[in-house]
């Protein structure tokens, strides 16, 4: 798979229970970080990887993800009659010209593995990429699938996206063994998704980037239900490492875990601290906060 990836699949099917109850009508995905929904953050990231077709992975209740990237008629109206050529930019921005999004629907909620199945019909038989966009990865330099991409093309290998967590937090990941780490990239061994501490191979946890070749689509055809009793896409990609080369990747940035709610409020914190226009008045009212 020397091939450069142009496809990207979001998950967006889940529930979002820690949310609620803002949840039981916004998709976590449309919650915000200061002014973008966390969605676009990732949307953007995939196109900055050289994506060029975007594949939602819905279900019946998420009508305002792909409502977000819809062309909004009566508002760009509006803006271009009262001459905000900005604020017009900004929403036709949301996707760019070249850029098409494709809904597709997970019917019932079997896993993460069953709803990057979901994709195929759109994906076909080429490497692509998967975002999870709770996992919001920020970096000054080119984004982490970017990254990623470039490895993959090189390498002619799939790439997962790690970073180290605490011990006692392995059993909120897919964990990763790896063998001939070299700078910033090395060879997985093993991967298991969200094993005990005392079990875990390391303390290597995955991270929501994944480029996969396109052979783990028939793999997770053939995946049982795993961890939690859902079909995994770890599992698939445990599958895939019989076959294939898959390789563990740092990437360089930093990951907020958007999908719990002290890592949407740092990221919060951290974007309005690098605003342009807020960095300043969030700064101060910040100061004041904890002087209180
Ligand atoms: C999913 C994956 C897990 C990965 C994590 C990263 O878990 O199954 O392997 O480490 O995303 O955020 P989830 O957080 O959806 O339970």
């Amino acid at each position: 798979m020397s091939q450069r990836i142009r496809k990207a699949v979001f998950p967006v099917a889940g529930l979002g229970t820690r949310f609620l109850p803002a949840t039981k009508t916004v998709p976590k995905e449309m919650l915000p970080v200061v002014d973008k929904p966390l969605i676009q953050y990732a949307v953007d990231e995939a196109i900055e990887a050289g994506c060029d077709t975007l594949v939602f992975v819905t279900n019946r209740y998420k009508h305002s993800v792909a409502d977000y990237f819809d062309k909004a008629y009566e508002l760009e109206q509006k803006l271009e009659k009262a001459g905000k050529s900005e604020l017009l930019a900004v929403i036709r921005d949301v996707l760019p010209r070249h850029v098409r999004a494709v809904f597709v629907t997970q019917a019932e909620a079997l896993g993460l593995g069953h709803a990057v199945l979901c994709a195929q019909p759109v994906v076909g038989d080429e490497p692509f990429a998967v975002l999870l966009p709770d996992d919001l990865i920020w970096n000054k330099g080119p984004g982490a699938l970017r990254q990623m991409a470039d490895l993959a093309e090189k390498e002619s290998a799939s790439v997962i996206a790690v970073q180290d967590v605490p011990r006692e937090q392995t059993g909120s990941y897919g964990i990763v063994a790896t063998r001939d780490f070299s700078g910033r990239h090395g060879e997985i061994t093993a991967i298991v998704e969200k094993p005990r501490p005392e079990v875990a191979p390391s303390n290597l946890a995955v991270v929501g980037r994944y480029v996969l070749s396109g052979r783990i689509f028939e793999l997770l055809k053939h995946t049982r239900p795993g961890a939690g009793g859902e079909i995994q896409l770890t599992d698939g990609i445990a599958a895939l490492m019989a076959e294939e080369r898959v390789l563990a990747y740092r990437f360089q940035g930093r990951r907020f875990d958007c999908g719990s709610r002290i890592g949407l409020v740092e990221a919060t914190i951290e974007f309005a601290l690098d605003h342009e226009d807020l960095a300043e008045p969030a700064r101060e009212y910040m100061r004041a906060a904890l002087a209180r």
